[in-house]
């Protein structure tokens, strides 16, 4: 029966797709127990898979991919074809909020990307919150497409950069070694440096609130960088602005999972999986295991946390790796991931013996 579109509501995200009920990463952020954990791989669309340097090649630039829903979907669909995972994460960048926020962005080939730097609060005024989500909506347009196109039991993920991560790109015009230009900055003048970090909370509360009306049905926030601070600097650049992200996403969806990575944070983790108000915390390479289960995994949903260097090496090194992993944390809420993200140079077998590892348990 046909109804006219004034008398029906267009269904929402999660009404047309599989009931929440039977997705493994739903699930599992909802603290359940699997006996097969939920896998998917930071960076699972990338380099390392010819179909995506194709689909690279036919889009131009890394940017023009990201801001391509068509081909952006595909590429996001890329790995789920292939491997079956249990979730897709949006392809996009972290930088693409400077970009929308009026920073001039580009991806140098082979050296990663480049900013027109930010020298210090007297250039905040180059920023413009405005034209968000007008310059964002190719990306809302890629989800809208994915709640399509993934198959029933996939979960879709958006994500952010958090904003300590995202301004040190704008302070050091790209990557950086020590951060020196940013931390300067953050100790020589913190409240320039706060009016940067709010301006940059708000920008990614309200993207991923679009995120979500788009379809996205779990969000990460990426700290990648989380680890450089002394633990007082952590709580006031990292942890706060991640809390306070993860308060404004709920106030406006409050069921929407929402898991953080707070990269090479230690035993700062646990402040983050005790007050940050997310339901899971992504876990870098080199959280000891033993630790996690018993201070982290007790509090939140775990994620992680393979070395991705394993993935290149293969072999018994990656069977040992990943068994570690499952006997350690498998027995918790838990997610199988890597702690870092795929790196270029992984042959894309290796994905797949890993799948066959984490998907075949031996009890
Ligand atoms: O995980 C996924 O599959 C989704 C896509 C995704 C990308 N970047 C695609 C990408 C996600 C979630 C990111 C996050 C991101 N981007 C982070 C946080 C996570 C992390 O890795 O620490 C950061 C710090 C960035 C910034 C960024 N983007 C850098 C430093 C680089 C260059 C490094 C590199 O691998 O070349 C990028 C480029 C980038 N982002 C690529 C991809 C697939 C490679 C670009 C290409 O195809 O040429």
């Amino acid at each position: 029966m046909s109804q006219s579109p004034a008398a029906a509501p267009a269904p929402s995200p999660a009404s047309r797709r599989t009931p929440s009920s039977d997705k493994t990463l739903l699930r599992a952020l909802a603290g359940e127990r699997l006996a097969v954990p939920p896998v998917w791989l930071m960076r699972q669309a990338g380099r390392y898979l010819p179909e995506y340097r194709e689909t690279r090649r036919q889009a131009g630039s890394f940017l023009d991919l990201c801001f391509n829903p068509e081909l952006a979907c595909e590429v996001t669909l890329q790995p789920i074809r292939r491997y079956g995972f249990d979730a897709a994460i949006l392809f996009s960048d972290i930088l693409v909020i400077p970009h929308a926020l009026g920073q001039k962005l580009w991806f140098q080939e082979g050296e990663g990307p480049k900013l027109e730097a930010l020298a210090g609060s007297g250039d905040l005024g180059r920023l413009d919150l405005a034209p968000l989500h007008e310059r964002l909506a190719p990306v809302y347009e890629t989800l809208d497409r994915l709640s399509s196109a993934l198959p029933g039991e996939t979960t879709l993920i958006g994500f952010a950069g958090a904003p300590w991560t995202v301004a040190s790109y704008m302070i050091e015009g790209g990557s950086s070694k020590d951060f020196q230009a940013a931390k300067t900055w953050a100790y020589g003048d913190p409240d320039g440096f706060q009016a940067l970090i709010d301006l940059l909370v708000e920008a990614t509360s309200r993207y991923l609130i679009r995120q979500v009306e788009a379809g996205a049905e779990v969000l990460q926030v990426f700290d990648s960088w989380a680890g450089v601070w002394p633990e007082d600097h952590f709580r006031r650049w990292c942890l706060r602005p991640m809390t306070e992200i993860v308060r404004r996403v709920k106030a406006v969806h409050p069921d929407i999972p929402i898991i953080l990575f707070p990269r090479q944070a230690g035993a700062l983790y646990v402040e983050v999986a005790e007050t940050a108000g997310c339901q899971g915390v992504s876990l870098d390479t080199t959280v000891p295991l033993g630790w996690a289960a018993q201070h982290l995994q007790p509090k939140v949903t775990v994620q992680g946390n393979l070395d991705p260097i394993l993935l290149v090496a293969g072999g018994p090194a990656l069977e040992t790796g990943a068994r570690a992993i499952l006997s350690a944390l498998g027995g918790g809420p838990f997610v199988f991931n890597l702690g870092h993200g795929i790196v270029p140079q992984t042959p894309p077998e290796h994905v797949s013996k890993l799948l066959d590892i984490v998907r075949s348990r031996p009890s």
